[in-house]
């Protein structure tokens, strides 16, 4: 039997979360109870469910993952958690997270990973709670978890409680007077049998493999030594036939072997230039948690993560899931490009528009009025889950290509041919100061709320903008009734051409600039993006004056 310990602590500043859950650098999560105070945190904030709970408990596999997921052992079964079902050796995807909540219809869970961010001890790390939906924590949730940071004055925890996370099975500890199981589960298997309900394996299986009527579509997979390694293994390797040559960097590394694993053209440039150069048909690639995806085809044509929300929206009969469900609405966040919205409009479908961050998903999804979603920052999922699913927008590619024996640059061309195209950029201004940004954001907002800003042009070159309508995007849920204010700078103008500003809230340290730029064209719709969009840069960089707030010449990372 083992007892309960009670620790005294004092509160730490700063630890209210994000965009996606409590981003920092590794080196704050080891300060003394630190990660403590913030797991009992969120356990307080669930205090009338806790009792008897079930959770889930697992992460991407970067450094200090396994630590925590010990601490998280120790502390739950201090607090009267019943069971905890905890990936091998602390690894699940944040999508398959989701689904063993939502399938062992547990209390939540929580999700070990900074995401797309690098790892390594003097990179990040992250804490998210998922709620029984299986989504990330909505802000009154995660509001309430800040708050009970402020004030912690103990945490609960069973010191000596031994649990072995590398053997799967179950463990049952008797922790005072009751019983705490652990079940240690296979990291993939539960996520693989569902997506085998979800697509038609054999039909991607013949698509990878070839036919009579068909050679092999050779794919190029790339897990970015994240989590997804051993789920692309057993899907693409064990399940649809592609070879080993097929797969790359399928070992989950610590560090993510030094590189950002986040699936953009700039940090995937090895996948892009081995597509390129290379006989492939398709490629993919997914970040550290397994929930963002990049998709390009042959010669490495680069599928914009909006115009891949945009077609797959078209395309969802191909979806055994989807021949089943029926298609609800869709939704898109606010900077993204507004080209699934015209898919939306021909098939007479609800569309929203949310604030960025997955979290603003879940409660359409819940009221079973969205099936499918998607953010331009490569993510793209559906109701399957609640969070945004990298495998899954893979596998969904292929199920359309397999369907349409098209490849990817003529499944694009044809969108584009029938619902024109959303040019679509996002340049990044990584790790800037964050007082002269702030001070950015604060002196735009004023210059455009300012009357008389609406209404005004705004040249570059040839081309002249009218203001129509600009503001900082709020939005009201329409299912709760809850409002999220300041989401994002956005100036719209009277082509329907769009700029947004906003700043990241998912960096570790620093300020991080996101500038959008988006803008329609009918028929002119094979363009290169940088350049149809130069001009509306240019007026972008004017009116927010970002070089001289930023000091920066160039973007960090343009996708
Ligand atoms: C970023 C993306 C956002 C995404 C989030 C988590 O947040 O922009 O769309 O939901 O990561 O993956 P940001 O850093 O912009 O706050
Ligand atoms: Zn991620």
């Amino acid at each position: 039997m083992s007892g309960v310990v009670t620790v005294n602590t004092n509160p730490y500043e700063g630890q209210k979360p994000g965009t996606s859950g409590l981003r920092k650098k590794v080196k704050v999560f080891l300060q003394e109870n630190y990660t403590e105070n913030f797991i009992q945190s969120i356990l307080d904030a669930n205090k009338e469910g806790i009792v008897g709970s079930t959770l889930v408990v697992g992460g991407d596999g970067r450094y200090l993952v396994k630590e925590v997921v010990d601490k998280i052992i120790k502390i739950t079964a201090a607090n009267g958690v019943a069971k905890l079902l905890v990936g091998q050796n602390g690894i699940l995807s944040t999508p398959a997270v989701s689904c063993l909540i939502r399938k062992y219809k547990t209390l939540g869970g929580i999700v070990l990973t900074a995401s797309h961010n690098p790892g390594g001890i003097n990179n990040d790390f992250g804490i998210k709670f998922n709620c029984s939906n299986g989504g990330p924590a909505p802000d009154h949730t995660t509001n309430e978890i800040y708050e009970l940071t402020t004030k912690i004055e103990k945490y609960n925890i069973v010191p000596d409680l031994k649990c072995a996370i590398d053997k799967i099975g179950v463990q049952s500890f008797t922790v005072e007077d009751h019983q705490f199981t652990v079940e240690i589960v296979d990291s993939v298997q539960d996520y693989v049998d569902y997506m085998k309900e979800i697509f038609d394996f054999p039909k991607i299986r013949s698509l990878i493999q070839g036919s009579e009527q068909r050679k092999p579509f050779n794919v190029l997979i790339d897990s970015m030594s994240g989590v997804t390694g051993p789920y692309v293994k057993r899907i693409f390797v064990d399940e649809l036939g592609a070879s080993e040559n097929n797969v790359r960097r399928t070992v989950p590394l610590d560090d993510f072997g030094g590189a950002h694993p986040d699936p953009n053209l700039t940090y995937a440039a090895d996948l892009v230039a081995a597509v390129k150069n290379g006989d492939y048909d398709f490629g993919a690639a997914f970040d550290g948690d397994g929930d963002r995806n990049m998709i390009i085809g042959r010669g490495a044509f680069f599928v914009t993560p909006s115009d891949s929300l945009a077609v797959l929206a078209n395309n969802l009969q191909h979806i055994p899931y989807f021949q089943k469900t029926g298609v609800q609405g869709y939704a898109r966040s606010m900077p993204t490009a507004a080209a699934v919205d015209r898919v939306a409009e021909k098939s007479g479908k609800e569309m929203f528009e949310v604030p960025t961050g997955w979290k603003y998903f879940g409660n359409l999804m819940d009221a079973g009025r969205l099936s499918l979603c998607g953010e331009e920052s490569f993510g793209t999922g559906s109701d399957h889950v609640r969070e945004k699913d990298g495998l899954w927008a893979a596998l969904a590619w292929l199920s359309v290509i397999a369907a349409s024996g098209q490849s990817v640059e003529d499944v694009l061309r044809a969108h584009w041919a029938e619902f024109g195209r959303n040019y679509f950029t996002r340049y990044d201004y990584e790790e800037c100061a964050s007082d002269p940004c702030n001070e950015m954001m604060r002196v735009l907002e004023e210059n455009i709320t300012h009357p008389g800003f609406v209404g005004s042009s705004h040249s570059s070159g040839d081309k002249t903008y009218v203001v129509k309508l600009a503001d900082n995007f709020s939005y009201m849920d329409p299912i709760d009734r809850s409002v999220a204010m300041r989401q994002g700078l956005r100036i719209i103008f009277e082509d329907g051409s769009r700029i947004v500003l906003r700043l990241s809230g998912t960096g570790s340290s620093g300020a991080t600039v996101r500038l959008y730029i988006d803008s329609y064209e009918a028929t002119n719709v094979m363009g290169d993006a940088q350049v149809m969009l130069r001009p509306l840069i240019d007026v972008a960089l004017q009116i927010s004056q970002l070089k001289k707030y930023t000091g920066r010449d160039a973007p960090t990372v343009i996708t």
